[in-house]
């Protein structure tokens, strides 16, 4: 596995393997999984499906302008010795390892802004986030040049944001979203679980069960609309203590624009997500499912 810290030993890595592959008869392709790393079994799937792809690349950088200054950029768990090691198991050829310093040399005067769908959910809680999110992407989209970038539907709005950059900037890639993947028990896995004490990550439970009880509500009661749905979650989750809602909400998936307030749920003519993003003490938990999928 190569390891590379420079932008050019990054695009070096990739163009030799390439031009071994040509030589050896094969067309190549590459798969690319961005990641700020604490990697965990979600990361290591999207690792996994990336070997669909001749050479596959890991970036791991924890990027400063998706957090805003009251978040948890200080404090975000790393260890790149753990990371490379389960990089390695999952047969990534190359990882990407960037300082601050490497991405962002200078004053930076521009900025990728997806409007519309990065609006709701996350974007209106955390102001800036998702034009963090997407300037980073776009400059290790032109880094790493993949032909399929692997991302994990826990983040079911940032899948929704890189593909609407993808498909307005004409970025000659294929998106592949990946399913989330979670504990035993349920909790979707995240890197911020690390920070939940064994009372809160017990309560935090409360998301997946509760995403989990849809499909009965649904049944019991059909004429259910997403306002309905959503005040039923929320009771649900209020149930939990430790839980402090940031936002439950219904809305039409990808293009993340409300449901019509008084149709029937189950008479919806398009995909729908079901989206949660719930404070745990000081750890903000995200999950969702989609519905009609
Ligand atoms: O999902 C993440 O880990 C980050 O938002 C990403 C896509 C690596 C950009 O920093």
């Amino acid at each position: 596995m190569i390891i590379a810290r420079t932008i050019s030993d990054m695009r070096a890595a990739v163009n030799t393997l390439k031009q071994q592959q040509i030589a050896a008869g094969i067309v190549p392709s590459v798969g690319f999984v961005p990641t700020m790393g604490y990697l965990h079994e979600g990361h290591a799937s999207l690792m996994r499906a990336a070997k669909d792809c001749s050479i596959s690349v890991l970036s791991i950088f924890v990027n400063p302008i998706q957090f805003g200054p009251n978040e948890d950029l200080d404090r975000y768990p790393r260890d790149e010795a753990r990371d490379l090691q389960l990089a390695e198991q999952c047969g990534v050829d190359v990882v990407f390892l960037p300082t601050v310093d490497i991405m962002y040399p200078s004053a930076r005067k521009t900025t990728i802004q997806v409007t519309d769908v990065s609006a709701r959910l996350c974007g209106a809680s955390r102001p800036g986030h998702f034009d963090g999110v997407t300037t980073v992407v776009a400059k290790l989209f032109n880094i790493v040049k993949p032909d399929r970038a692997y991302f994990g539907m826990k983040d079911a709005q940032q899948v929704a944001v890189i593909q609407q950059m993808v498909d307005d900037l004409n970025f000659d890639l294929t998106i592949v979203p990946c399913p989330i993947v979670r504990e035993q028990d349920g909790l979707a896995l995240s890197s911020r679980n690390v920070y939940l004490c064994a009372e809160e990550r017990e309560q935090a439970l409360v998301l997946s069960q509760a995403l989990q009880s849809i499909d009965a509500l649904l049944e019991q009661h059909p004429s259910l609309t997403a306002a309905d749905l959503v005040t039923v979650l929320q009771e649900t989750i209020t149930t939990k203590p430790l839980a402090k809602i940031d936002y439950v909400e219904v809305l039409q998936f990808p293009s993340l624009q409300p449901q019509l307030t008084n149709e029937p749920l189950v008479q919806s003519q398009t995909q729908v997500i079901v989206a949660l993003a719930v404070h745990f003490g000081r750890t903000r938990l995200i999950d969702n499912r989609l519905l009609f999928a």
